[in-house]
């Protein structure tokens, strides 16, 4: 949540302002209460800010330009301290205004900073806990005269979760950037250098990624990029290739981020899946600080993710509990260290985080190590906080998400399960490789499933716009398409602000049932007939008793599956799966609708309200 974008170019170079607004586009993902860019010319500081999404800052540019100027640095903010107003719109500028600051995070000390330089004479224009961090940087700044190094005195000086950059009129064609568990990566270009929360903030620019550390202040002029800690001490980084251009970042003649995104979904898991056996058919993961003999020790595994994430730990479980037969746990990641959770050393915690920056997330990894567990971590984003904190890595494929919502990570992060439920099932004996070999190839198989479901999707958007108004939709499922229910809800709650709820077909008795009423309707994910102990027989039960009190019904059902036609208003099919694999067919219907829902309803569908993408304060 709020991106960041910084730009020091050279002197005869291109104006930094337009760099800059192309990072701040690729950025709003981040959020879009408000935003503001400041650039250096001339020897001193000109800034431009607005509340509302980039469009409102790019209206006030037109009418009111920056000067041209070759270093910049820019801001899209997702509120936290102070509303989404003009005024704490960011950049924020010392008292003698020749200091420029933005900010991601949250600095948890403020008030006591803030009380402090009040009781100094100061006094703020807003109510943001930035601006504190803009008169500390300066004054700083006017006791050692570098402004590298004022920024790692304040750095010390701050609590919580920060990315900072900042600007100096006094300092031309520097930008000057500190980290703590906030995301900040350098883009190393030829005669220019940037940095952004991520690297579509530079992509069309460059693809040659610097990963900063924990605690790291970083500067960067035209022709430099200098790191150090937080002690002063010159610090290691890593660098990278991005191995995805600008255009993956683009709409591409769609009408938002998120139909493309849904369309990209048999690539994402293909890719996901692509190149994970060796040529003994062992899986392999990308990174693994952990030995085999800790892996085949481990008694539980407990999943952590936050929204659609912790919805693919969900199925996670199943596939893990069933193959591998290690009780597994899923939490939410912003319970999971509050409730003193019983976690040792033979313990696995799998992190689900397509962004890799999430807090809550973050911070439950981080209790998961502190109390002896070994951590893996599936990923989206090369180079983010979780996965360089965790013991193992299994990056998900699915290349940039920028719709706020998710979809094609989520089902790349439900591929990346599979792959680990198998990977720990072959290495602990639980299955023969034959075995897993064979789950492989039907899991291979899914790809092209999910594109013949892209293929039939006429009828589910126009099924969508006939129910744009509806004000309540329920969804109901079993085993693993409960959590496809609950996603299928969640989806619908983001992008149409319907009241939606995922409930397990089993529950419906105790209590959901009281809900139905003449009309409403009800999404019931059915499982196979082919599957396990009359659970297909149990939800055709479940359908009935709804339809007995009036829903109208929308049922998901595998192609073949006759016992259900009777019982569905309307009827989706999707192709046969394995039950375990089912999820990653199941889901796209319920995404397609959703979208289109949200767009016949003339909703931004790809940035929902009050939603971030990256949700980096707990
Ligand atoms: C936010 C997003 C969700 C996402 C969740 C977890 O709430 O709006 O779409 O599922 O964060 O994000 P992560 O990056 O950890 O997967």
């Amino acid at each position: 949540m709020c991106g960041i974008v910084g730009y020091a170019g050279p002197v005869d170079g291109v104006d930094a302002l337009g760099v800059v607004m192309e990072g701040l586009r690729r950025m709003e993902y981040r959020g879009y209460d408000s935003a503001g860019i400041v650039v250096q010319a001339q020897g001193a500081l000109a800034a431009r800010k607005k509340a509302g999404k980039l469009a409102n800052l790019e209206e006030l540019l037109s009418l009111d330009p920056l000067p041209l100027a070759v270093t910049a640095v820019g801001h899209t903010r997702w509120a936290t301290h102070g509303g989404p107003t003009d005024e704490n719109a960011h950049p924020h500028h010392s008292a003698d205004g020749r200091l420029a600051l933005v900010h991601n995070g949250i600095i948890e000390n403020y008030a006591a900073l803030r009380a402090q330089l009040v009781d100094e004479g100061a006094s703020f224009t807003s109510e943001t806990d930035t601006e504190i961090a803009a008169h500390l940087v300066a004054r700083a700044y006017d006791e050692v005269g570098d402004l590298t190094e004022a920024m790692r005195l304040v750095a010390n000086q701050l609590q919580g979760a920060f990315t900072l950059l900042a600007l100096h009129a006094d300092v031309p064609g520097t930008v000057v950037g500190a980290r703590r568990n906030s995301p900040l990566v350098v883009g190393r270009g030829k005669g220019a250098n940037f940095l952004g929360s991520d690297v579509a903030a530079f992509i069309e620019h460059t693809r040659e990624a610097i990963e900063l550390g924990q605690d790291q202040v970083v500067t960067i002029t035209c022709d430099s990029i200098e790191v150090i800690d937080f002690a002063g001490a010159p610090a290691t980084t890593r660098a990278y290739h991005v191995d995805w251009d600008a255009r993956a970042a683009e709409k591409g003649g769609y009408p938002n981020f998120m139909a493309k995104e849904i369309d990209e979904q048999p690539r994402a898991v293909a890719d996901t899946l692509l190149g994970r056996m060796d040529q003994r058919g062992h899986l392999a993961l990308d990174e693994l600080r952990i030995d085999a003999s800790a892996l085949r020790s481990i008694d539980k595994i407990v999943v952590i993710g936050c929204g659609t994430a912790s919805y693919a730990g969900q199925v996670a479980k199943y596939a893990i509990e069933h193959w591998c037969r290690v009780p597994t746990e899923v939490e939410l990641g912003s319970e999971f260290r509050y409730r003193d959770p019983v976690v040792t050393a033979k313990t696995l915690v799998v992190a689900i985080s397509q962004s890799g920056e999430t807090m809550d997330t973050l911070m439950a990894v981080r209790h998961a190590r502190e109390q002896g567990a070994k951590v893996l971590a599936i990923c989206n984003t090369h180079g983010s906080t979780i996965p360089r904190e965790a013991d193992a890595v299994l990056y998900t494929h699915a290349g940039p998400e920028v719709a706020v919502a998710a979809t094609k990570s989520f089902l790349a992060q439900v591929a990346a399960c599979y792959l680990l439920g198998l990977y720990l099932a072959q290495l602990r004996g639980n299955k023969f490789e034959d075995e897993v070999r064979a789950i492989l190839a039907q899991l291979a198989r899914v790809p092209d499933q999910i594109q013949q479901v892209l293929n039939s999707m006429e009828p589910v958007r126009a099924l969508a716009r006939q129910m744009a108004d509806a004000r309540v939709v329920l969804f109901l499922g079993r085993h693993v398409g409960f959590p496809v229910a609950m996603e299928g809800a969640l989806k619908l709650k983001e992008l149409a602000y319907i009241h939606a709820e995922g409930f397990a077909g089993g529950e419906l008795k105790h209590g959901p049932i009281a809900l139905i009423e003449p009309g409403l309707p009800v999404f019931v994910v059915v499982p196979s007939p082919r599957g396990r102990d009359s659970l297909h027989g149990k939800v055709i039960s479940n359908i009935q008793e709804i339809r007995a009190r009036g829903a109208r019904t929308i049922v998901i059902a595998e192609e073949g599956d006759d016992a259900v036609r009777p019982y569905a208003d309307t009827l989706i099919q999707v192709p046969r799966t394995p039950t375990l694999l089912a999820p990653l067919v199941t889901t796209v219907p319920l995404q397609v609708f959703a979208v289109e829902l949200a767009m016949a309803k003339g909703h931004d569908v790809d940035q929902p309200r009050n939603l971030a993408k990256s949700v980096t304060v707990e």
